[in-house]
């Protein structure tokens, strides 16, 4: 099974991938933590990429586009059978570069799901998401609050704001994500692969109805 995961910033990519990846016991790809994960360890891919995260603007293709191709090309992908890719591809070029990385491998995408959310829910849950630095578990200050003020629920450390979840920054990545990344939406449709599902319905519904969007592709 391999799945590509299409949304705005906060439509809940990370929430679903994470579902999906345990539904179909497949490998969860977000690139947004692979460049978080070298940001917190100091690599120079980090440090090149928080230049452009910390803006809410997307970080350059070439670099992107070799961290995949380098994360798909794992062990665990092949033996886990596949992989739901979270954060990419994010412009049509990268979209362009998956196909021929998998056309490479002779293998292709079974389907594109596109999680569609309106403009101002996905405003509401990004600013007030807390996010836990240590075990990476998600909160919201009002939706979804911890029981103990700015404390995780599972590790007990101090929770954060993401840098991008800064109003003006989240401004940014919606601009960024029309501009950039919405064309995708037509990229996919042209192929036969997307398949649209409402994320503005509890994470459980959304997952339910990923699954049975995946089964349409697969009856067709
Ligand atoms: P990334 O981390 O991928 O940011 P994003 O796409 O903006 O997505 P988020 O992580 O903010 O949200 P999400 O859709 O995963 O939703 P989540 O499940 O967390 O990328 C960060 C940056 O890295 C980019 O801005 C860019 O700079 C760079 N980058 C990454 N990929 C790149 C690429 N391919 N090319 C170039 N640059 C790249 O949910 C959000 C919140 O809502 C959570 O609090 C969650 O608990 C809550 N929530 C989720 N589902 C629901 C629901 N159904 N109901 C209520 N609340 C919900």
């Amino acid at each position: 099974m391999r799945l590509v995961l299409l949304g705005g910033p906060g439509a809940g990519k990370g929430t679903q991938a994470k579902a999906l990846a345990k539904h179909w016991k497949i490998v969860h790809i977000s690139t947004g933590d692979l460049f978080r994960y070298h940001r917190d360890h100091g690599t120079e891919l980090g440090l090149l990429a928080n230049r452009y995260m910390a803006q809410g603007q997307l970080v350059p293709d070439e670099v992107t586009e070799k961290m995949v191709e380098d994360r798909i090309s794992q062990s665990d992908v092949a033996s886990q059978g596949g992989f739901v890719l979270d954060g990419f591809p994010r412009t049509v070029p990268q979209g362009e570069a998956l196909s021929a990385i998998l056309a490479s491998k002779h293998q292709h995408l079974d389907a594109v799901l596109y999680i569609f959310v309106p403009e101002e829910v996905l405003e509401e849950r990004l600013v007030g998401r807390r996010v836990c630095p240590q075990c990476q578990a998600n909160y919201h200050v009002s939706l979804n609050p911890p029981k103990i003020a700015d404390t995780c629920d599972v590790c007990g450390a101090t929770l954060i704001q993401r840098e991008d979840d800064q109003p003006l920054t989240v401004r940014t990545r919606f601009k960024v994500y029309q501009e950039q990344t919405s064309p995708l939406i037509a990229f996919y449709e042209k192929r036969g692969l997307l398949r649209t599902v409402d994320g503005n319905q509890t994470p459980d519904q959304v997952t339910r109805a990923l699954v049975s969007a995946v089964g349409t592709v697969a009856d067709d």
